[in-house]
């Protein structure tokens, strides 16, 4: 792309304005922009076509230490995506690639060399999968189930395994891959829709419907896994968490992925109530976070790529439109309207 053609451009933005207490509102963010500038020495300009928008989000917003600091007030809110690179002062990135990155919430990103690793900035090839699958499947969610089932889960052909959140992103990857591995798959989710989808389209053995009433949980882990849970994907925490701790088996493995019921609490975090299971079946709770697997993407990405090409895997993205519609498109999540991977399409491809 030209220089003229560059700083004809405009960068809107959305940064952090203030911290959310409960659910974030459109006062919690500001509307900004900026003029998009040449890209230095080993540099490049990147275009964003679809941003990822993440659970983990809720958390950047809040001061205090985590996994990854928190987004500062002012700043653009972080979040990972897909784009195009622009302008290339690179020798490594020309001018068309396809690339992932993590973007932030704006239409343009302009990168040093020196702040290539920081940001995660990796070609991708878009016959391994759609743009959107490598936000999906062959991205950040997909790493985390596969990783999380793979390393914490440890499945084995034979046994059960629950997953919440299963019409989500990590979920679908999870049960997807566990049906894979031999496992029972038992999804829980809110609503007929989304478990009629994960049990006729993925595959997954049952599905409990965890909004259908008081006890759906805990009878549908009586009816769908006779046998006990030997693994439990947890992407909910709070009292599905508790339920399913009740119904665990000797040497299970509960893989703490996340807690989305408990992220825009007023009060103190609900913890388990049940851990005392732990001690009985001599089983074992285990946090994950995706990053701690980025040396080891690329084989997993290999493997799913492998699983959506011969139809044994399908992944399905829930696609907003416009930069403008991030701040409602968010909430989906947390209201469960979202129905597969939450993705904001930025430009068009
Ligand atoms: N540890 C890591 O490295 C890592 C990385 C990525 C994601 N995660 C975590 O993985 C989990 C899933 O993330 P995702 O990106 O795949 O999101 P997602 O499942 O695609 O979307 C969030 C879903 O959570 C469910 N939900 C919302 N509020 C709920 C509540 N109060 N109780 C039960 N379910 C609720 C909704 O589904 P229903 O309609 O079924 O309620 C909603 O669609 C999140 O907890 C996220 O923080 C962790």
């Amino acid at each position: 792309m030209s220089d003229t053609v560059l700083s004809s451009l405009t960068n809107h933005q959305f940064r952090l304005a203030s911290r959310p207490v409960g659910l974030p509102t459109r006062d919690n963010w500001s509307a900004t922009t900026e003029a998009v500038a040449e890209p230095e020495d080993g540099g490049v300009v990147l275009q964003t076509l679809a941003l990822s928008l993440d659970p983990a989000m809720r958390g950047w917003m809040n001061e205090g230490r985590s996994y990854i600091p928190p987004v500062a007030i002012g700043e653009v809110m972080r979040a990972g995506g897909v784009g195009r690179v622009i302008a290339s002062k690179s020798p490594h990135f020309a001018v068309g690639d396809t690339v992932i990155a993590g973007f932030g919430v704006q239409q343009y990103l302009r990168l040093g060399a020196a702040e290539f690793k920081r940001s995660g900035l990796v070609k991708i090839d878009l016959r391994m999968g759609s743009l959107t699958q490598w936000l999906n499947v062959l991205g950040m969610p997909g790493m985390t189930g596969y990783f999380g089932l793979m390393d914490v889960g440890q499945p084995q052909a034979g046994e059960t395994l629950v997953v919440s959140g299963a019409a989500g992103a990590v979920g679908q990857t999870v049960g997807q891959v566990a049906k894979i591995k031999g496992c029972r798959v038992v999804g829980i989710a809110g609503g007929k829709a989304k478990c009629d989808w994960v049990v006729n389209e993925l595959g997954f053995d049952a599905c409990i419907d965890y909004k259908a009433g008081p006890g759906a949980v805990r009878e549908g882990l009586k009816e769908h896994c006779p046998k006990g849970v030997d693994i439990y994907f947890d992407n909910v925490g709070g009292e599905i968490l508790d339920t399913v701790l009740a119904r665990i088996n000797r040497k299970a493995r509960i893989i703490i992925c996340g807690a989305i019921s408990q992220y825009n609490a007023t009060t103190a975090v609900a913890g388990p109530k049940n851990y005392l299971s732990l001690l009985v079946n001599r089983a074992r709770m285990e946090g994950i976070v995706v990053f701690d697997y980025a040396d080891r993407y690329h084989l997993a990405v290999l493997e799913m790529a492998g699983y959506l090409k011969d139809g044994r895997m399908k992944s399905k993205e829930d696609i907003v439109e416009g930069i403008a519609h991030f701040p409602e498109a968010l909430l989906k999540l947390f209201n469960g309207e979202n129905f597969g991977k939450l993705v904001l399409q930025v430009a068009d491809e």
